[in-house]
């Protein structure tokens, strides 16, 4: 990992003169994030496109990634781990290189992937949710992942690869280990490859104009459901 700068953990002042507390995220992904941050009204709305960009460092959201997208967006680490822990896209468990999903889900079921699952199991020694001791591959038994003309349907690292047979599945593998799906299939962690620069700038000043007239509108509101004083006219 590359080099690390600061950021400041949420609720903890720092004393003047005090050192900052170091930042797990390297120098680059701060900057990024950052970036990403400026392009929205509100930093906390940055909290899922950087629990994403964290990903990429290791594969999966470590604790002291959180603490420190917390402190970035200003939200607590709970709050990253509770949202984090809601998506199956970010993950806050350790994963191997790359995450292969099988669908067992009806029309995948009903073409094979039953088998396809017990194959791969087998071929890779690990069970549905585990991780290969090489640490390259992580199984995982899915849900409908909406391909499912090509049942049945695998994904690696939340790509399609195309509906699989036993013999197809173990090349994928050993093409996987190999490194020569690289290209099209990224390490997990890496799900866009695409930066975006503009797009989301929002102009804060008509932000906090509409904001100001949705806080009046409320207050009349509010004024016009209370009750009339008794004797008042
Ligand atoms: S049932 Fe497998 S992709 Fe839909």
């Amino acid at each position: 990992m590359s080099d690390h700068v600061s950021a400041t953990p949420v609720g903890t002042p720092r004393r003047v003169g005090a050192p900052p507390p170091p930042s797990h995220l390297s120098a680059d992904t701060l900057a990024r994030a950052r970036q990403i941050i400026a392009l929205y009204p509100e930093a906390r709305s940055a909290l899922i496109p950087l629990c994403h960009l964290a990903q990429q460092e290791e594969g999966w959201l470590t604790a002291e990634a959180m603490v420190d997208i917390a402190s970035l967006v200003g939200v607590t680490p709970t709050e990253v781990l509770g949202t984090a822990s809601f998506y199956d896209m970010l993950h806050t468990e350790p994963v191997g290189t790359y995450l292969v999903a099988v669908c067992t889900n009806i029309a995948c079921l009903l073409n094979g992937a039953g088998e396809l699952l017990e194959h791969a199991e087998t071929s890779l020694g690990v069970n549905a949710g585990g991780t290969t001791a090489d640490g390259s591959i992580t199984l995982e038994e899915a849900e409908c992942l909406a391909d499912c003309d090509r049942a049945p349907c695998v994904q690696v690292n939340h790509r399609f690869v195309g509906a699989q047979s036993p013999e197809t599945f173990d090349q994928l593998v050993t093409d996987l280990r190999a490194g020569t799906r690289s290209a099209d299939i990224p390490s997990h962690g890496t799900l866009i490859r695409v930066t975006r620069t503009t797009g989301l700038e929002a102009d804060r000043a008509q932000v906090a104009s509409e904001r100001a007239a949705m806080a009046d509108a409320q207050k009349a509101r509010s004024a016009a459901a209370e009750p009339s004083p008794k004797g008042g006219s």
